[in-house]
């Protein structure tokens, strides 16, 4: 069973070499787009915004300022607010041990809308927090300076959440000076309630996300609005070597008045249930949340969650997208099981599944028609028996499994901090759900899924110094979108689309981004919510097929003369790093690997000139969108020889290879300024030219290997160097010695289980005979974790001696569990571990403690 737990994170390091997600199409550096900054000297860390869509405002809490500044244009300061810590707090703060330069300042947290005057604000004020009210007329505080312990955290490092709902703020933060104490609390004048401070409630928890759903208002049985909470948590339900985290989702009820005795001014519907979001066939568990998004929508029948999760042991920066249906999530809650925790051998806890009889009206459940008719008009009526299990029992056994059972999009190589979704109607009808998910080096994803697959459509680098974006806000106003990016050096504005960057029709259509259609009357890319009208000819395809496209062939080709045994370049690039670029000279496919030629990323190099090679080179970008190939020629060159000995050569000035003519300065043939990409000749050809021989550098490369989306990539090999070297020393160290005695522990169990044969034989007759146990799959062993008793310690023993049975406690006991495969990862399992089953101990399953006699 410890080695269950030892197996899952044993698939985490094997599993993680696998290659995974789609290549964002284009990459635009930050120079390349037009991006609206916003930051002022000597402030830092704008972590918070709020976005008044009504008000076209953005609000900006920074460390120790809260900015007012236009909304559609952040370049535009509109207010400022000074909010300082005074020198006493500094000192007394300082005098705690904190240092006086950093922590000790005043950082905005809490920056909620009130109603139209005013904004609630909470700062951590030297770990004094405080709020206030912000009138928005005059852009002053209040000067209220409520006590904001339990809303803010003490220390600027530590997370939180909050939402305000009707004037009443919901948060998740930490209650005290040393962040020790977790709470998610409602700060109310009537009836302010608070979480239960004990580890089955919160078990040093994470905050990431909180925000409210509105009860259906056509639905008939009276539900309540419910504020839902995303946090990871140190697991109870799970046996690790160490802290194993889990993802959660926990909510309360917006009516909740809490309990008249029991629960007592704290939540009586609180209740939490874990997240999911791994790769079942690949072993890959995602346990750490980072960031929600709830898409509400008009057409959507129920709100989607979206998360993006890395897991624990992230050393190779794997990150995924994972939604969930709200009414999932409601069912979890509404029908699923609840845990139990039972004491065994006097001081170890384990929780397992309480399937004992439930108390009526169901514990946590919010007040709804059907209770008031059983007479319980709020919670304060609420039977002393309901409450205590609701007490006792916040986290359900069931989990959240999301939609399709799988992640939506898995990307290695970055980690995604931040994700908002707009939900956008395409040409052609077809809605799409578009991800903008911000990495930790400034950069910004945007996706869509497709046909079961994943497509990135573009990667933008918001932040040039590459620091991690830590908020991120999308306006989806009418014909008004934009994206607000906050990080520790500013804020960055920046449309959902950048349209009119594509030049021409096959590269808008290929780009596949449901903002973009091309208008052939002006033969440009629009972005067609900016739009007043949407014409019938316009050209949009979300499945790639750009052959409706008929650009037109501008033959403006570029003239180069060159001398015998110079070297010339010509210039080519092109910004798909899907796309393939094809040389050909007179109309033949260019044998660039001959080391005549060059290739480079943007260029190609032809050495020693002669004769034979004047005459026309074209470059072309070969994109293949399922099975379908588009060229499109990106550049002309034409080169002839120049007769005359001394020349005035071009702009650029190409090196010659040593040998040659010593005499004569070796400058020559040349590539002409300014010939991008895109503004050369394009024309469609149609899907006939040979293949590319030869991959243009690493990020082509890279590009062929990952086109295909990642569910579609069976088992590709991994490289085993890409794993190492994304280590540190220390990390290696331990996984070293941790695999190392994982092996011997292994080694040494199976030879005593009589899995080896030869001398191990003679070892293991000197143990006692063991009874062989059938092999296990994982959720089999998932769930013999979850709801085995164990022993902490009990790793060590599995080693050498005999396992110990569970001592009889007087619980049901089940015969063996197993009955699938195990499946020790794919291509770098161990033999080992491949041969022989690990001995995944499932025979005890205890059923519930006190309650039910079965
Ligand atoms: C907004 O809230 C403040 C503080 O509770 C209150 O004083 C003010 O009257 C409210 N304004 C409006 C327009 O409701
Ligand atoms: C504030 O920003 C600075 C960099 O400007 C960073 O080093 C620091 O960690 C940030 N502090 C918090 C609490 O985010
Ligand atoms: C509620 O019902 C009205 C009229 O029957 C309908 O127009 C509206 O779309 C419904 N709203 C929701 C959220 O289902
Ligand atoms: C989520 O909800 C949609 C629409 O309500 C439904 O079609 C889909 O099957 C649901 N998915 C899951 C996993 O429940
Ligand atoms: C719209 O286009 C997409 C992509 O080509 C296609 O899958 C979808 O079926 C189309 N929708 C309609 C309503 O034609
Ligand atoms: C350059 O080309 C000539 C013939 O065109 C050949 O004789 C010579 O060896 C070549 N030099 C190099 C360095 O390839």
């Amino acid at each position: 069973m410890a080695l269950c737990a030892l197996y899952a994170v044993w698939a985490i390091f094997v599993e993680v070499a696998v290659t995974f997600g789609p290549v964002p199409r284009i990459t635009w550096e930050h120079r390349e787009v037009q991006l609206i900054h916003f930051h002022e000297s000597e402030v830092s860390n704008y972590s918070t915004l709020l976005l008044s869509e009504d008000k076209d405002v953005l609000y900006v809490g920074a460390r120790e300022v809260i900015f007012a500044l236009n909304a559609v244009n952040i370049a535009e300061k509109q207010h400022e607010l000074r909010w300082k810590v005074t020198e006493d707090k500094r000192t007394k703060c300082a005098v705690k041990g904190k240092s006086e330069q950093t922590e000790c300042r005043n950082y905005v947290r809490v920056l909620q809308q009130l109603n139209d005057t005013f904004l609630y604000v909470c700062g951590t004020n030297a770990f004094q927090p405080t709020c206030d009210y912000l009138n928005l007329i005059s852009f002053e505080l209040g000067g209220k300076n409520e006590d904001g312990k339990g809303r803010c955290p003490f220390d600027p490092a530590q997370s939180y959440t909050s939402v305000m709902v009707d004037e009443e703020l919901y948060s998740g933060t930490s209650y005290n000076f040393l962040g020790s104490e977790p709470i998610i609390s409602r700060n109310s004048h009537q009836s302010p309630l608070r979480t239960e401070y004990a580890i089955p409630w919160l078990n040093e928890p994470n905050f990431v996300f909180a925000d409210v759903v509105r009860a259906d208002q056509n639905s008939t049985d009276g539900e309540d609005d419910k504020i839902y909470f995303f946090f990871t948590e140190v697991s109870v339900e799970y046996e690790f070597v160490g802290k194993l985290m889990i993802p959660r989702i926990a909510r309360v009820c917006k009516r909740d008045q809490g309990g008249l005795r029991t629960l007592q001014k704290k939540w009586t519907s609180f209740l939490k249930a874990r997240l999911i979001c791994t790769i079942p066939d690949k072993n890959l568990i995602f346990n750490i949340i980072n960031d929600v998004f709830i898409l509400k929508s008009p057409t959507l029948k129920e709100p989607v969650i979206y998360g993006v999760f890395t897991p624990q042991l992230n050393n190779v920066g794997l990150s995924a997208v994972c939604a969930y249906n709200l009414s999932t999530v409601e069912e979890v809650f509404s029908k699923g099981k609840y845990m139990q925790s039972a004491t065994v051998e006097q001081s170890h806890t384990k929780w397992v599944r309480y399937n004992g009889e439930i108390p009526n009206p169901r514990p946590g459940a919010c007040i709804n028609n059907e209770a008031r008719a059983s007479n319980y008009m709020s919670s304060l009526n609420l039977p002393d028996k309901t409450l205590q299990f609701v007490k006792d029992h916040p986290l359900m056994d069931d989990s959240v499994t999301p939609m399709g059972d799988r992640p939506r999009l898995v990307k290695r190589d970055v980690k995604y901090t931040q994700i908002v979704v707009d939900r956008v109607r395409a040409l052609n009808g077809t809605i799409y759900d578009v991800m903008f998910i911000s990495t930790d080096q400034g950069a910004l994803h945007k996706a869509i899924s497709y046909e079961n697959g994943m497509h990135i459509i573009e990667e933008t680098q918001l932040f040039p110094n590459f620091e991690p974006v830590q908020t991120l806000l999308l306006s989806s106003k009418k014909g008004r979108r934009y994206l607000y990016a906050g990080s520790n050096s500013g804020v960055v504005q920046s449309p959902v689309a950048f349209c009119d960057k594509y030049t021409t029709c096959v590269d808008c259509v290929l780009a596949r981004d449901p903002y973009c259609a091309w208008k052939p009357l002006e033969a440009s890319c629009v972005d067609i919510f900016k739009e007043s009208e949407i014409e019938r000819n316009w050209i949009q395809n979300i499945g790639g097929d750009a052959s409706s496209c008929s650009d037109k062939v501008r033959e403006n080709s570029l003239q180069h003369t060159f001398k015998h045994g110079s070297t010339a370049e010509l210039k080519c690039s092109q910004k798909s790093n899907l796309a393939q670029v094809v040389w050909k000279f007179k109309d033949d496919v260019l044998r660039v690997e001959s080391p005549k030629y060059r290739l480079l990323e943007k260029a190609l190099l032809i050495f020693n000139l002669s004769e034979g090679d004047s005459g026309v080179y074209q470059c072309l970008s070969e994109e293949k969108v399922k099975n379908k190939k588009f060229s499109q020629v990106l550049a002309k060159h034409v080169l002839e020889l120049k007769k005359v000995q001394h020349t005035t050569a071009g702009p650029t000035v190409a090196a010659a290879p040593t040998e040659g003519n010593s005499d004569v300065p070796k400058v020559s043939a040349v590539s002409t300024e300014g010939s991008t990409t895109q503004t050369s000749t394009t024309q469609i050809v149609p899907v006939t030219t040979a293949r590319i021989t030869k991959p243009i550098g690493p990020v082509l490369t890279s590009a062929a290997s990952n086109t295909e989306l990642f569910n579609s990539i069976p088992d590709a090999v991994p490289e085993k160097t890409m794993f190492l070297k994304s280590n540190d020393n220390f990390l290696l160290m331990f996984l070293f010695l941790f695999f190392f005695i994982l092996f011997l522990c292994l080694l040494s169990y199976n030879c005593y289980k009589g899995y080896l044969p030869g001398q191990c034989l003679k070892f293991r007759s000197v143990m006692l005979l063991g009874k062989k146990k059938t092999k296990s799959d994982f959720s089999d062993c998932e769930q013999s974790v979850k709801e085995t008793l164990v022993e902490q310690g009990s790793i060590s023993h599995q080693s050498g001696e005999q396992p110990k049975p569970a001592h009889d406690t007087g619980y049901e006991t089940e015969p063996d569990c197993g009955n699938g495969q195990l499946q020790p990862g794919d291509v770098l399992a161990p033999r080992e571990a491949k041969d022989k089953p690990f001995d995944v101990k499932c025979e005890l399953k205890y059923a519930d403690s006190d309650v039910e006699g079965d």
